[in-house]
């Protein structure tokens, strides 16, 4: 009998490039959401198909096949690594969350597999910290596996987002993070959260992401210290290191920003909000420098035709950048970014908008 389980995508509100730094982020899982239809087989080996893909794959459950299959032989792997005796599966799998786009579709698939094995080997996805060690095989499977040195924030609001909350996310203990639901209620202030997809796309694995972790890393042992979290501004100040010096005053300031959003969000100061969105944009442009081109252009232009803030969001170096918009000037806004984009002679980009979604879930047993 097949079963199927979802998780979403995620956006990241503020707060980049701070969980493997140990600080704290604000993500909201996302409407749009990667499905898998599993049907459990006996040989112990693993059926792949996917609607975004051509070609599917199929292997043992020890196999370590490359490409989008590996996201979910890893997480099969980290989990049977973890003692759960997860049997082979045919798996279907079919996503909404656009790919490539900085929106966390590996996270979504990876979660949404976790989800269904979970289902397949009867256990409760509610019973107490099921869901933190499904998103520690999930990462466990992006990091050791796919091999993408990232933070846990994509993984984490996947399996624990909160319709209608972002996530305050603080990675400071070894233990996993803190995960606080800080309500969005953006329809109610008369706002729209957009995304734009820029649609240059972005690898995790392709080393610049993975540079930022290093010299962020760097930036703390110039300074003794164990991470970046535990750093004041002053301290900042006193790394020799230029390049070393922004990426840890990117990275200080990120996660004060963050603080300052979940206040300003619980004052309802929603001009508060898209200043330190706009700030977090200056600080990875110029400080952390993960912009490119194409995201200055879409938060350029959002704000000169009428949004609040705007960022880039994600990893960076192409992707995805939000912008705070008053719902009475989404449809200026998306026309002028997307006029922006065919002036300068680029491809088209994708609007979608975020409202705070569902976590992972099994949809259906029949
Ligand atoms: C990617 C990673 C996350 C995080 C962000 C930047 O999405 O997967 O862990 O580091 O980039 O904030």
């Amino acid at each position: 009998m097949p079963l199927v389980a979802s998780a979403p995508g995620r956006v990241n509100l503020v707060g980049e490039h701070t969980d493997y730094n140990r600080g704290l982020c604000l993500p909201l899982a996302l409407p749009q959401r990667t499905t898998v239809t599993l049907t459990a087989r006996d040989d112990g080996l693993l059926g792949l198909t996917s609607a975004q893909e051509q070609d599917g794959w199929e292997g043992s459950v020890d196999d370590r096949p490359s490409g989008w299959a590996a996201y979910v032989a890893g997480v099969v792997s980290a989990l049977r690594n973890d003692g759960y005796d997860v049997p082979g599966f045919d798996a279907k799998i079919d996503s909404d969350v656009p790919l490539g786009a900085g929106l966390s579709s590996s996270a979504a698939l990876e979660c949404a597999v976790a989800t269904g094995a979970a289902e397949l080997l009867g256990l409760d996805l509610e019973a107490p910290d099921l869901r933190q060690r499904l998103v520690r095989a999930c990462i466990h499977a992006e990091n050791d596996y796919v091999g993408a040195p990232t933070g846990g924030m994509d993984q984490t609001v996947a399996m624990l987002g909160s319709r209608g909350h972002a996530l305050l996310l603080d990675f400071e203990a070894d233990a996993g993070p803190s995960v606080t639901p800080v309500a969005l209620p953006l329809a109610d202030a008369g706002l729209v959260l957009l995304v734009v997809d820029t649609r240059v796309s972005h690898s995790l694995t392709d080393g610049s992401y993975g540079d930022r972790r290093t010299e962020s890393a760097r930036a703390a042992e110039a300074l003794g210290a164990a991470s970046l979290r535990e750093v004041s501004l002053a301290d900042v100040d006193r790394i020799d290191d230029p390049v070393l010096r922004r990426r840890a005053r990117h990275v200080v300031t990120e996660n004060q920003r963050v603080r300052d959003v979940v206040s300003a969000l619980g004052s309802g100061e929603w001009q508060r909000v898209a200043g330190l969105l706009d700030e977090s944009h200056t600080s990875m442009r110029d400080d952390f420098e993960i912009s490119c081109r194409e995201l200055d252009l879409v938060v350029e232009t959002a704000r000169s035709a009428g949004a609040l803030g705007a960022r880039m969001t994600g990893g960076g170096f192409g992707g995805s950048a939000i912008a705070l918009v008053p719902a009475g000037s989404l449809d200026d806004v998306r026309r002028a970014v997307t006029a922006a984009f065919v002036d300068a002679g680029l491809r088209e980009p994708l609007h979608l908008v975020a409202t705070p979604g569902d976590a992972a879930r099994v949809d259906s047993v029949s």
